[in-house]
């Protein structure tokens, strides 16, 4: 049975670390390929959770630019288990009214990816029942280190002084600009760490992590999740109601 949050405190933007693929496929005997398909197929059950909690976005980390340190055959594997997501499960996300949007370097991913990224993006833009952030090729840090670049260029061009680059600036430029910061962030696989995941946009999200490993992940935790976040006092560096920091 999925436990009921504790009240309508949910979460607008829940970010979420699939971690433990490969651990749940050793599990079985089988290899780390069978556990990212599986993970596959856990990512579509918690995305419907999500939105039948009420939650309005997830973002989720599918790449990380570490990732391409794998070895071949398994880069390779996610690389097709994207592709495959990109064509046949676009109509089921679509159907359920959900908007799909990338962030993170693209331009390392072949062109059949790219045009499916760019595909998704385009079939499900009006989507508004959930908005589906998938990280892929993408570092926090390298996140961050861009948009100073770019704002570092526009002051070399003349075009802003130093002083304008604030912290709305900033992250005006990152490549969730326009998006709401994490409410929520879920670790799955038993590691308490962000592994360079948001590490911005981040600073006030609650985190809670699970031991579930993310294939075994799914309503149930999702709302465990929620519930958790739900008894939290958020106080953002301020104080609480009765004036404890
Ligand atoms: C971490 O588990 C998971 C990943 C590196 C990939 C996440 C990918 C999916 C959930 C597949 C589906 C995604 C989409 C967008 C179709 P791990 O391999 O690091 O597990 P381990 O820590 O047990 O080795």
């Amino acid at each position: 049975m999925v436990a009921e949050p504790a009240s309508q405190n949910i979460p607008a933007h829940v970010a979420i670390i699939m971690d433990g693929n490969g651990r749940w496929a050793a599990h079985q005997g089988k290899p780390r390929s069978y556990g990212h398909q599986a993970g596959s197929d856990a990512l579509k059950r918690t995305i419907e959770a999500a939105a039948k909690l009420g939650i309005g976005m997830v973002t989720v980390f599918a790449f990380s630019s570490e990732n391409w340190r794998r070895p071949r055959s398994e880069v390779k594997h996610l690389l097709e288990l994207f592709l495959k997501a990109l064509s046949e499960d676009l109509r089921e996300l679509d159907d359920n009214g959900v908007c799909i949007s990338f962030i993170g370097d693209r331009s390392a991913f072949n062109r059949a990816i790219r045009d499916g990224m760019s595909r998704a993006e385009a079939r499900t833009a009006n989507n508004q029942r959930l908005l589906l952030n998938v990280a892929v090729n993408y570092g926090g840090r390298a996140d961050i280190t861009d948009a100073a670049r770019r704002l570092a260029e526009q002051v070399a061009r003349g075009e802003r002084k130093a002083d304008s680059i604030t912290e709305t600036e900033l992250d005006a430029h990152l490549g969730t600009a326009g998006l709401p910061p994490p409410d929520l962030l879920i670790r799955t696989g038993g590691e308490q760490r962000l592994s360079n995941f948001l590490l911005w946009q981040a600073a006030y999200a609650e985190l809670h992590f699970s031991d579930a490993l993310w294939p075994d992940f799914g309503a149930e935790h999702l709302a465990r999740a929620v519930d958790d976040y739900s008894r939290r006092q958020r106080r953002f560096g301020g104080l609480d109601q009765v004036g404890n920091a």
